[in-house]
């Protein structure tokens, strides 16, 4: 036993290093997260040629930095440079998460393709699938020039070999989870592994301006370390979402060193592979219901673009002592606090009532600017009042039940317009920054009791 590896803890979900197991992990408040492994040789080494303990580093003038423009290259697949930022940066490393299966292999086979139709040298390396599986994919999706070439590869520094080679300008590593470092002595998707693969990945994309695209798998259990790890080591972090019964698919940006985050783009996943979804709220509109109660169009801000989405709500007698109550695509503990709101301000008692709040077409949105659309759906199921089909909710509900401004009600308000709606409830604060639209009625509402009172007489006036 002398001679036994010295262990540490994990937390496989952020990746905190802890000397003893914990339940709960400090880092990220997960439990039951932390794994053991051995500690990873530090070789001397390791770090930049050059740079580990040389005297003649020298910090240079930040004025002397040239950068030319336009310096990004674009992939051709508009919803991707949206969340890109206008396109690759070259030596930038970018991850792309999500569930297995959710499309992430095609999303960039097909960013492979488009590129070497460009004359852009591509290698697309995967840990996960031989080169006849890579083929059948790649078949549905289209023709391949042979700028675009492939490599089956676990080892990372054969990879560097391959990549110092063949100097592509883009690699793909499908995914992180498969790789192994012959410099770490866990096995591949341990933590201490993906941390050192990304390790060397950044310094293959820093140092020779290679751009690389890494693939992680997310799980919630299971011995793959997420790559919650590895998001603060790489320049841009993409996830993919979206309900893999759906055809959608939404790429969010979560992290982004060179342009703003919280930009989606949306993909629908079809026999030739991802096509882009030019206007989603038209998508995610798509089947909505026409004169049932219980549903409001609300309008949410993803990024800088407006999307349109169909709020559900289902309220009904409680059998039980304690009411049901759920939420679909929205924080739970929100649409909670809305109730309480409507209870306590608008009289409204829920209390014998179960609820369930459904954001339609499976999109995640947390925005506040939903809150209104949320409480009018759960008063409109309660009552079976039928809210006006052609109208577009927007606003934050507050304790008091006010109705607090948003940001950019003007865009939201076009976006109503774009589609055919003909009215648009809105916070009062945001009449000023909404200018006369042709063809929409605005109402403004200064809190919850009043925009119930609106939604009613529009009713008896329609
Ligand atoms: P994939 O890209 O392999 O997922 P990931 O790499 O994220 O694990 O996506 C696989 C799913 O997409 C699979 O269920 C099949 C489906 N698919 C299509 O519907 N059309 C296509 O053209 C392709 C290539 C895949
Ligand atoms: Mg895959």
């Amino acid at each position: 036993m002398a001679k036994a590896k010295k262990m540490v803890f994990f937390c496989q979900n952020c990746g905190y290093e802890s000397a003893k197991w914990m339940g709960q992990c400090p880092g990220c408040r997960e439990w039951n997260t932390f794994v053991e492994e051995p500690v990873a040789a530090k070789p001397e080494s390791r770090g930049r040629a050059g740079t580990a303990g040389s005297s003649n580093a020298k910090p240079v003038a930040l004025s002397e930095i040239s950068v030319q423009r336009d310096e990004r290259v674009s992939t051709e697949i508009g919803e991707l440079d949206r969340v890109l930022g206008g396109g690759i940066v070259p030596g930038s490393l970018t991850l792309v998460g999500g569930d297995p299966g959710i499309g992430k292999s095609t999303l960039l086979l097909q960013v492979c393709r488009k590129l070497s139709e460009k004359g852009i040298p591509v290698l697309y390396i995967s840990g996960e699938e031989s080169l006849r599986q890579i083929k059948l994919r790649a078949v549905r999706i289209g023709e391949f020039t042979d700028k675009m070439r492939l490599l089956c590869e676990t080892s990372l520094e054969t990879i560097r070999t391959v990549i110092e080679r063949e100097k592509p300008e883009v690699v793909v590593i499908d995914s992180i989870q498969t790789m192994y470092s012959e410099e770490v002595g866990s096995a591949p998707g341990s933590v201490s592994q993906v941390r050192e693969s990304t390790n060397v990945l950044m310094q293959i994309a820093k140092g020779l301006g290679v751009s690389v695209f890494i693939v992680g798998h997310v799980t919630k259990d299971g011995n793959v370390a997420g790559p919650r790890v590895l998001e603060h080591m790489v320049d841009t972090v993409l996830y993919f979402e979206g309900d893999r019964h759906a055809s959608y698919r939404i790429l969010r940006g979560v992290k982004n060193r060179f342009g703003s985050t919280n930009e989606i783009g949306v993909f629908e996943m079809q026999a030739q592979g991802l096509t882009e979804v030019k206007n989603p709220s038209e998508f995610m509109l798509d089947g909505k219901p026409e004169g049932a109660s219980g549903s409001v169009v609300a309008c949410s801000m993803e990024g800088t673009r407006p999307i349109l989405v169909e709020v559900q709500a289902l309220v009904c007698h409680s059998n039980f002592g304690i009411p049901r109550r759920t939420a679909a695509g929205t924080d739970f503990n929100r649409v909670n606090l809305l109730m309480a709101v409507l209870e306590k301000r608008a009289r409204i008692n829920l209390s014998a009532s179960d609820a369930y709040v459904n954001i339609a077409g499976g999109i995640k949105m947390n925005e506040p600017a939903i809150d209104l659309a949320i409480a009018l759906a759960v008063v409109s199921s309660h009552k079976d009042l039928v809210i006006d089909d052609g109208m577009v909710v927007f606003g934050e509900v507050g304790l008091s039940g006010e109705v607090r401004a948003v940001s950019m009600a003007e865009q939201r308000t076009l976006e109503a317009k774009k589609l055919g709606f003909t009215s648009v409830m809105l916070p009062r604060v945001c009449m000023k920054s909404v200018e006369e639209i042709k063809g929409i009625r605005l109402i403004p509402v200064d809190n919850i009791l009043e925009a119930i009172q609106q939604i009613r007489s529009n009713r008896s006036a329609g």
